[in-house]
């Protein structure tokens, strides 16, 4: 496979993301059967991700609602500290939401979002993150569904970014230090 020059580890193919946003889907599929779900996505990174997920929902019926947050500090490190840009478009109290993160590293960000579902009462509230670093979580997130496990380092692809560059690659790859560093 032809890689960005500015990455050096492809962590999980274009195939091997497919087949287990495939998987996620299934599960909503067999776990929401008779009912209906709002894919919540977490501007920007997780708009790749939840286009992917809403169509690998077969039977479902799927609404779509966005939430805009920024989060300040250094651009390579999350600093939990939030502020609400762009809010949902329609209410979700009663209703089933699926968090679709494309993420989840120390959760500081997620926590905080998740917090603030939870307090619109919806019926129920679905954390699911494509992908997860193992480990380095800095709070206790309950996470149902299974994610793509890595190790802790900076990944870029798949609608994650660095500086808004690279969201665009099909993949998940670990980006070269060499273009933070300089
Ligand atoms: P958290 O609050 O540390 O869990 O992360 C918040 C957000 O930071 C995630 O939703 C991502 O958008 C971004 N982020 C975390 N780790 C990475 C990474 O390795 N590459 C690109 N973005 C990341
Ligand atoms: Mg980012």
């Amino acid at each position: 496979m032809q890689m960005h020059p500015d990455v050096n580890k492809i962590l999980f193919t274009e195939d091997e993301i497919k087949a287990h946003v495939a998987r996620l889907g299934a599960a909503i599929d067999r776990d929401f059967a008779g009912e209906d779900v709002i894919i919540v996505t977490v501007l920007r990174g997780a708009a790749i991700f939840s286009a992917d997920l809403a169509r690998a929902i077969k039977t479902v019926p799927v609404e779509m609602d966005y939430m805009a947050i920024s989060s300040y500090g250094a651009s390579t490190k999350s600093s939990g500290v939030v502020n609400i840009q762009k809010d949902l478009s329609s209410p979700i109290t009663g209703r089933n939401v699926i968090v679709a993160e494309d993420i989840l590293d120390s959760g500081l960000t997620l926590s905080y979002v998740l917090e603030n579902l939870a307090a619109r009462e919806p019926k129920s509230l679905t954390f699911m993150p494509l992908f997860i670093k193992k480990g380095v979580q800095k709070v206790h997130i309950d996470v149902d569904y299974p994610a793509l496990e890595i190790p802790n380092e900076f990944v870029v692809g798949y609608g994650l970014d660095y500086a808004e560059k690279y969201r665009n690659l099909p993949y998940l790859a670990v980006l070269d230090p060499k273009v933070y560093s300089k």
